[in-house]
């Protein structure tokens, strides 16, 4: 089984990456194939709206240009998608949304194509914002038919220069714990007994 994490910081080995990271590492300790996409690395357009997507037979959007494309393939493999973002003025950054607008446009105009992946966001910052951004994100995966579990707290954390999320103890905590409990739910999910044996017991 794959997980995947997509980080939409424009800063490569950013705070935001770091977190996902401990989320992937605990992932692949339970047997996940794991995968990260860096935004930073990538060019993602922002939605054009044209619904051409819903018409397509090959369920493609049409914006060609881009790696829009290549990501989203990369989704649709994972039976996990993680997101994070940093928290830019309150919001999620532009370039996490302009992947998610399409994702999530070409998937429900082809029958939810995302429909029962599971997931959920992660979300950092230096002072405040978090809960905002991490709300945002959650829309994303509820309108979309996935699935999100838990965790000892909401997937936030705190850090403003790279590394400085290393310190925030009960953030890694808690994505730890929300990777345990992703892989504990796909295991139930999937049936797959190379997965989820790893995740502390319920
Ligand atoms: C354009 C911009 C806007 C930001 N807005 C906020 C904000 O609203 N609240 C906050 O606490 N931190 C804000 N920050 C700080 C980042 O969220 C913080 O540095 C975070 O750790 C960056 O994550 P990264 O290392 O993954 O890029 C902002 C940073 C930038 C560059």
């Amino acid at each position: 089984m794959k997980a995947i994490a997509i980080c939409g910081s424009p800063r490569v080995k950013g705070n935001t990456e770091s977190l996902l990271q401990v989320c992937l590492d605990r992932l692949a300790s339970e047997g996940f194939d794991t995968d990260l996409v860096r935004l930073a690395e990538k060019r993602v357009n922002p939605c054009r709206g044209c619904g051409t997507c819903g018409k397509r037979l090959d369920r493609r959007c049409s914006d060609d240009s881009d790696d829009f494309h290549e990501i989203f393939v990369r989704m649709l493999e994972a039976e996990i998608i993680v997101v994070g973002s940093p928290v830019y003025f309150g919001s999620a950054t532009p370039q996490m949304m302009a992947l998610l607008d399409r994702a999530g446009y070409v998937s429900r105009k082809n029958g939810n194509l995302l429909s029962r992946k599971l997931g959920g966001p992660v979300v950092v910052a230096r002072r405040a914002g978090q809960n905002f951004t991490y709300a945002q994100l959650l829309f994303w995966y509820m309108i979309n038919d996935m699935i999100v579990p838990g965790s000892s707290y909401w997937n936030i954390a705190f850090g403003a220069a790279r590394g400085e999320v290393s310190e925030d103890r009960e953030g890694l905590e808690t994505v730890t714990r929300f990777a345990e409990n992703l892989g504990w739910l796909a295991g139930k999910l999937f049936a797959d007994s190379r997965v989820g044996e790893g995740a502390s017991q319920d």
